[in-house]
């Protein structure tokens, strides 16, 4: 395929960025990224405006990221209204809508790894927003291509998580000699934003559209993820396992949010490679002091 050029909404974000250096890194194709200050998703004036730059692909990586992340009408507002929004744009430009959902559009009470066409069930203000999403976004263009990642990982952290990860959290507090207590009953794929972004760029080579899951390989719960991140980074931490019974009353999580990667398998691309081989890169990187 000849090189694309591919709007990055979301671009000042941790998987906007992620998505922007993967498109950079692909021959012949060219990256144009937007950021919150360009651009607002729930304003179709707005998004016409931003978007009037020639281009194939629009990639929407924005969430809502107020001080209360479980407001209804924000979170509808910037997840759902605005996912149709740019959808819409796409749909009367004839070019593709790439659109960044999430595992918590699952209930999380299943028993084996989500398929793509599985039933939706949120609990949380979030997976609802992000669910109705991606159903605006199905029934706006034929040319979608909806990708669920989950519990995201990368230098510079999420906006929405004031510039942090689990992974930069739980070091900072373990290098302040912080006790931590991390829950050990629910389960997910820790997912290398930089690997699912090259995923991305792979799946808008084959010219796939759809839902698909894109997660690194592999699962554990958040208390595996955190003994991992100090095995490997070789830090002794004062870490006990806790159950989510046990949480401060907040938003429902999924207690099993583990994605299959039927749809990848079916387009011939290699799922991310095991979430600890990224997680040694991570940190590599990290050491190394890189952006
Ligand atoms: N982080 C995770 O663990 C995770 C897990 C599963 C799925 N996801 C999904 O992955 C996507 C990216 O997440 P992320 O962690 O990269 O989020 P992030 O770091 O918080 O980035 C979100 C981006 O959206 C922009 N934005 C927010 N509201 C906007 C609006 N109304 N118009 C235009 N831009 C707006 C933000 O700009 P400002 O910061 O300047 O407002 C920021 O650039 C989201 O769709 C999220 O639902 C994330």
């Amino acid at each position: 395929m000849s090189g694309l050029t591919v709007v990055v909404i979301g671009a000042t974000g941790q998987f906007g960025r992620a998505m922007m250096r993967a498109v950079e890194a692909t021959p012949g194709w060219h990256a144009v990224g937007l950021g919150h200050a360009d651009v607002d998703v729930t304003d179709a004036a707005s998004v016409g405006n931003a978007l009037a730059v020639p281009h194939d692909v629009v990639v929407n990586a924005t969430v809502w990221h107020g001080p209360a992340q479980e407001d209804p009408v924000m979170a509808l507002r910037v997840n759902a209204l605005g996912a149709r929004v740019v959808a819409d744009h796409a749909s009367s430009r004839g070019t593709t809508c790439v659109t960044i959902s999430t595992d918590y559009v699952f209930d999380g009470d299943a028993t084996r790894p989500y398929r793509e066409d599985d039933p939706v069930n949120p609990r949380s203000v979030y997976g609802i927003s992000k669910a109705t999403g991606e159903a605006l976004v199905r029934a706006s263009t034929p040319k979608h291509l909806i990708v669920r990642v989950a519990s995201l990982f990368d230098i510079g952290g999420s906006r929405a998580k004031g510039n942090s990860t689990f992974v930069s959290t739980m070091l900072a507090n373990a290098r302040a000699g912080k006790p931590l207590r991390v829950v050990a009953d629910q389960f997910h794929s820790p997912t290398y934003a930089p690997d699912a972004a090259s995923t991305v760029v792979r799946l808008l080579e084959a010219g796939v559209t759809g839902t698909v899951h894109v997660t690194n390989r592999g699962w554990c719960s958040w208390y595996g993820f955190a003994e991992a991140i100090f095995a490997v980074a070789g830090i002794r931490a004062d870490l006990t396992p806790s159950r989510l019974a046990d949480l401060p009353s907040g938003p429902p999580r999924p207690r099993y949010s583990v994605l299959a990667h039927g749809a990848l398998r079916d387009a011939d691309i290699v799922s991310p490679r095991p979430w600890q081989e990224a997680l040694r890169d991570y940190l590599e990187r990290e050491s190394a002091g890189s952006s």
